[in-house]
């Protein structure tokens, strides 16, 4: 018998743009599959509902996700049709920077050596976390322009950097690092142009390490990284940096494990409601065609889970994935044959 609605985990449901609407279904059918005992709700945020009725989130809507959700598993938003792309911006970095989900949690984890277009690396090999700061840096949108349209035309975007913002992220590297026994955490920055923001986050990184005196600390400039990230991944444990060099390395990260198609991250903070979505965007070449990749949204399916406490849950869709990847019961992408529905199938049969 299933568990009544009231002790059920509650989950807002938001497949946003072009294949964020084909691979959150098959999040969804995948948690189904797996038995976790969550009540889902879907919302029609997006491209379509904000050129139907100029919505981009309902009044309100933060507060209501807030307070009658656990968690929130969303898509992608980007529509060639909104050229201004402000939905996406309400919607989703609205939800980032409102409900104050500071820590853009991204695991890179190669599940199969095939997946890898590094030669004679293993999935051993590529195993750390990335911690992205999502709340400052310079998507604040702080700044301005002076004498638009004419040759003085001048363009400032301020990057934001408080001493709360950053001590909580790191902590929460170093908190993360001790909770997985991870042994080291690397901060990465370009403190040595950026002098006023480095010089921030390396007293902070200093300060809140030395309470952690048995994780090692490791300093790189963020340019040096995605060197070292290509040429020796292993070395890699927990990653901590701010809004706009966590973006972009995690691309390059997205690389190692076998493309945007297969990664996935959560955006959290402890104790509330958080986010969890793919890395990847609304890809709108590839919308309505039935070829993209569903596991990066399967396996930040599979994060929800794990922070409502739901493990076992959690255990049997990260196997069912693996086994997916190794039979190449997959989409094209990443080598398979399947379409996007049927690779979700296929994972949901498995379970
Ligand atoms: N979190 C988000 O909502 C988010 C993130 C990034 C980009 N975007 C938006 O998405 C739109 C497209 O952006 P983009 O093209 O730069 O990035 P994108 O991630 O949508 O796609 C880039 C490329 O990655 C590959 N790819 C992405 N997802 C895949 C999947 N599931 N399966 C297989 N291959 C996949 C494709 O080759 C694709 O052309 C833009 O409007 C952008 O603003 C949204």
């Amino acid at each position: 018998m299933s568990a009544p609605i009231s002790s059920r985990k509650r989950i807002a449901v938001i497949p946003g743009d072009g294949i964020g609407k084909e691979v959150i279904p098959q999040a969804v059918k995948v948690i189904q599959a797996s038995g976790a005992p969550v009540h889902m709700t879907d919302f029609d945020w997006g491209a379509d509902r904000y050129l139907r009725d100029q919505t981009t989130v309902p009044p309100d809507g933060f507060a209501m996700l807030a307070h009658d959700f656990d968690a929130i598993l969303v898509g992608a938003f980007g529509d060639p049709r909104v050229k201004t792309n402000i939905h996406a911006k309400e919607i989703l970095l609205g939800m980032r920077f409102k409900m104050d989900l500071y820590a853009n949690v991204r695991p890179v984890r190669l599940l199969d050596a095939a997946l890898c277009p590094l030669k004679g690396v293993e999935p051993k090999d590529v195993d750390f976390v990335v911690l992205r700061e999502n709340t400052e840096g310079v998507y604040t949108d702080a700044g301005g322009v002076f004498k638009q349209g004419t040759p003085d035309e001048i363009a400032i975007q301020e990057d934001i950097n408080t001493r709360k913002g950053v001590e909580r992220i790191v902590r929460f590297g170093f908190e993360l690092a001790r909770k997985q026994g991870r042994k080291k955490v690397l901060m990465a920055d370009k403190s040595n142009v950026m002098r006023y923001a480095g010089g921030l986050w390396q007293r902070v990184f200093r300060q809140v390490g030395e309470e952690y005196p048995g994780i090692e600390r490791q300093h790189m400039f963020v340019d040096a990284l995605c060197l070292h990230l290509v040429r020796e991944p292993r070395q890699f444990d927990v990653i901590v940096t701010n809004n706009m060099f966590g973006d972009i390395i995690t691309d390059l990260a997205a690389a190692l494990q076998g493309g945007l198609g297969v990664a996935p991250s959560s955006n959290i903070h402890p104790g509330r409601t958080s986010l969890f979505e793919p890395v990847h965007g609304s890809a709108p070449p590839f919308a309505g065609k039935n070829i993209a990749n569903p596991v990066g949204a399967i396996l930040s399916a599979a994060m929800m889970l794990e922070f409502l406490e739901l493990n076992a849950e959690a255990e049997r869709i990260n196997a069912a994935v693996l086994e997916s990847i190794r039979q190449k019961k997959t989409t094209q992408d990443i080598g398979g044959t399947l379409g996007t529905r049927e690779a979700g199938d296929w994972i949901a049969a498995r379970i």
